[in-house]
């Protein structure tokens, strides 16, 4: 049966920077969302790893309601108890050090670069050279555009942001020329999400990090899509043994409200000081109700290991799957960020997913990329499970 979806951009006075399917969300309730009909359909895309609470979760709605009827917004001019609260529950989760707030994760790259940038001046490095690598994604503003490894991004934009240089992901050779270079610090992420839902090589990453070490660059992650729970652990870093200098968070740290960070060692945070950097809405008290409760959430009720359990559950219906639909050519990633590589179209797969009433996204031409709440129950991960085995069919 030929497809009946088509994507459009020919929408009203919004700018055409997205094809949109043609579905209006309602209603969300945890794995479940409702379009404007009342057809209900089962969300395994979490607003690409932003609802990893499910939609609308109770315990943060109730945060939020609360800063609601109290203070929306007061500037950084003054003390921010939730902000402070936030910026201790990711320090005690993560690594000693400071936490900066922004409104999204390209900020928070932003942030990133300059904090890299200035650690740089402040100990006297000449080189100001971020490396990063291909296929990576790291935002949409001129310093993460021209830090993300691929040109389909930054086609247009021209001249890019200076001092960048992209070596192959996953590839020992690149880090024998990583070794020949100048420069100040390394920005990569450890499931590379946009580019493919490719994981970064375990071997490989402890050697990045070893070189780092020894040439004095700093190891940076952009842990925005693998963060919060999503990959099995808190951050996909504890499952690399690993502790960078820098972290860049946004997506699930809001449950869906826009809020970014980053998070800096001891050391490396003192080379910002006042006036060096700043966000009129970052960080404001409606944005950390809504970070503090996202995080209470995830580490009070361990969330992160039922998204490893989960993760497992569905990696393993995915493999059985796989014996039926020759199609599926690989199944990778890390906790709940699943990318399955089809023979055909992810996109074509994705529509039909959506005729029975699923949701999913791509990343890239063929692989189908499956974020599901980490909330989500098995019974949820069997009905996708059936609607894929029938979207494959
Ligand atoms: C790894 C990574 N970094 C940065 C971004 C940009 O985040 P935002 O869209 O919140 O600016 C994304 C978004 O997909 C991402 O996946």
């Amino acid at each position: 049966m030929p497809n009946t979806i088509t994507l459009t951009n020919q929408q009203s006075a919004v700018m055409k920077t997205y094809a949109r399917f043609p579905i209006t969300m309602a209603k969300g309730k945890g794995s479940q969302v409702w379009d404007d009909k009342g057809e209900r359909y089962l969300d395994f895309t979490s607003g690409i790893a932003t609802c990893n609470l499910g939609h609308v979760p109770d315990f943060v709605l109730e945060k939020v309601q609360q800063q609601l009827s109290q203070l929306w917004h007061c500037s950084n001019l003054y003390h921010i108890p939730n902000q402070e609260k936030l910026a201790e529950l990711l320090i005690q989760n993560s690594f000693p050090g400071q936490v900066f707030f922004c409104n999204s994760g390209t900020e928070a790259n932003e942030a990133l670069i300059k904090l890299a940038r200035k650690t740089a001046e402040m100990n006297g490095k000449e080189s100001r050279k971020i490396i990063t690598f291909k296929q990576s994604f790291h935002g949409r503003t001129l310093a993460a555009l021209s830090a993300t490894g691929q040109e389909k991004i930054q086609k247009g934009f021209s001249p890019l942001v200076e001092g960048f240089q992209y070596l192959e992901f996953n590839s020992f050779e690149a880090l024998k020329e990583l070794e020949t270079i100048d420069a100040c610090g390394v920005l990569l992420e450890l499931v590379q999400g946009e580019g493919g839902v490719i994981p970064a090589n375990k071997e490989w990453v402890l050697k990045l990090a070893d070189i780092c070490k020894s040439k004095d660059l700093l190891l940076m992650l952009d842990e925005v899509q693998t963060g919060m729970g999503r990959t099995g652990t808190l951050f996909a870093f504890e499952q690399y043994n690993i502790i960078p200098d820098i972290v860049s968070l946004a997506k699930g740290l809001g449950s869906g409200f826009p809020i970014g960070a980053i998070i800096a060692s001891n050391e490396v945070s003192q080379a910002f000081v006042p006036g060096s950097h700043g966000s009129t809405f970052g960080g404001n008290p409606l944005a950390t109700s809504a970070g503090l409760a996202t995080v209470q959430y995830i580490v009070g009720k361990e969330m992160a290991k039922e998204a490893m359990e989960l993760g497992d559950y569905l990696r393993v219906k995915l493999s059985e799957l796989q014996k039926e639909h020759p199609k599926i050519k690989e199944i990778r990633g890390l906790g709940l960020l699943i990318g399955v590589v089809l023979e055909g179209s992810a996109l074509e797969t994705v529509k039909k997913l959506m005729e029975n009433k699923v949701l999913a996204l791509t990343a890239g031409e063929y692989v189908l990329r499956i974020l599901p709440p980490l909330t989500a129950s098995k019974s949820e991960v069997d009905g996708f499970i059936e609607a894929l085995g029938k979207s494959l069919s």
